[in-house]
């Protein structure tokens, strides 16, 4: 279809309620402003803190056209830094993960130490002066164990995400979690899709019945409320607290990532998200039991956590270009248990690699629907209403770029 709309004109008129037209998710020039005032703009979760515990420990993030290089320097700190050379832009790193002092640029040999300095460059002009090509750096958290990092050097604020949250991540110890396993899920399909997916739960009856046998999200009102009663009867017991947070509804206030807490209940006789409903790692924390719920989190527009009472698993959706993107699922357990003889890897994933691989075919199948001439945008249900909330957000931060 011909569209001669300016992007602001197809944004004001979008109808609330509805889904979006075909060229949010097509047209490269809106992918644009994505990338530089959406996704440059926003804090992308990156890992725990235990994936880097030694000096020089480092891994590779890569989002979009961008690499960054999160390294725990000589004095045990983390810091980021752009994986762009300071020479002619190679690519400083080509490893995903390891561990090194330094950091060789291998097109020709500039080195860089652990604090970003260039510390090694042959055969430069006498005026040449190293301590002007440091890696740019890129802005890292730390939020109660949890690495994130923002391509702008004036990320939103955390600060009310971390108070607020501390409470709940505590109830997990999240400080004190490890990776048990990490998977990347790339998607062929326009972000936006991926997202928007994850944010409701309206597909998880048809689309996921392995998920459904035992998350209660698809429920109607009056039975989730029997269920999270019995749920809430069992918390305190636990050592679990009935908290609620959201700064996502109402929209975040700008300058401010957005975030969110709760917990919701299982269904009857299940512990945790496993096959059998039986744990599949030690208990979390300092939890007592199973009170058979399971706390949906996130924070900011890419990254969730749910966490069960034995383990976190951990979700962040990233563009690859405009028709490509990825999902990376993280397991996270407490710190001191044991592979195979705590957890077995496979036992632990099996419940979010099954419903992941099912996200990517339900996304692609609907991205290769918005691309056809006969798309229109439909009406939402009410169990989108999150996934409406995500819309609103990105559409506001669209606007104000345009
Ligand atoms: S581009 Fe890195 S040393 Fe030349
Ligand atoms: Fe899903």
């Amino acid at each position: 279809m011909d569209d001669s709309r300016s992007i602001r004109q197809l944004i004001e008129s979008r109808k609330a309620g509805w889904a979006l037209e075909s060229r949010f998710y097509t047209d490269p020039e809106i992918y644009q402003i994505e990338l530089d005032q959406i996704i440059m703009q926003n804090w992308i979760f990156a890992g725990h803190q235990s994936d880097l515990p030694a000096a020089g420990d480092f891994k590779v993030v890569k989002v979009a056209n961008e690499s960054a290089i999160i390294v725990r320097d000589q004095s045990g700190s983390l810091r980021a830094f752009a994986n762009v050379c300071r020479h002619r832009g190679s690519l400083v790193c080509l490893e995903a993960e390891g561990n090194t002092r330094k950091f060789t640029c291998p097109y020709h040999g500039w080195t860089y130490d652990n604090e970003g300095h260039l510390v090694a460059a042959r055969n430069m002009p006498d005026d040449f002066k190293a301590m002007d090509f440091s890696l740019h750096p890129v802005s890292l958290d730390i939020v109660h164990g949890l690495l994130f990092i923002c391509f702008s050097a004036s990320p939103p604020s955390l600060e009310a995400a971390k108070h607020d949250l501390a409470e709940p991540m505590a109830l997990f110890d999240f400080e004190n979690l490890k990776v048990a396993a990490r998977k990347k899920y790339p998607i062929s399909a326009n972000w936006k899709l991926a997202l928007e997916n994850y944010n409701e739960c309206y597909h998880c009856g048809p689309a996921h019945p392995d998920y459904a046998k035992l998350h209660t999200l698809m429920l109607d009102d009056t039975k989730i409320a029997r269920v999270q009663g019995h749920m809430k009867d069992k918390m305190v017991m636990c050592g679990l607290k009935d908290i609620e947070i959201d700064s996502w509804k109402a929209l975040p206030p700008e300058g401010e990532q957005g975030y969110h807490y709760s917990r919701t209940a299982l269904f009857e006789g299940y512990k945790t998200g496993s096959r059998t409903g039986e744990a599949v790692a030690p208990l979390l924390g300092d939890l007592k039991g199973y009170d058979g719920g399971a706390s949906d989190m996130c924070l900011g527009p890419f990254s969730f956590f749910l966490a069960y009472s034995d383990h976190v698993v951990g979700y962040v959706f990233t563009p690859i270009d405009l028709m490509h993107c990825q999902c990376e699922v993280y397991w996270l357990v407490r710190a001191d248990a044991r592979e195979g003889v705590d957890y077995d890897k496979e036992t632990l994933m099996w419940l979010w690699d099954t419903t992941t691989y099912a996200d990517e075919k339900i996304i692609v199948d609907n991205w290769k629907g918005v691309n056809s001439r006969f798309y229109e945008p439909g009406r939402y249900s009410h169990m989108e209403e999150w996934g409406q909330s995500w819309v609103d957000w990105l559409l506001r931060e669209l606007k104000r770029a345009t």
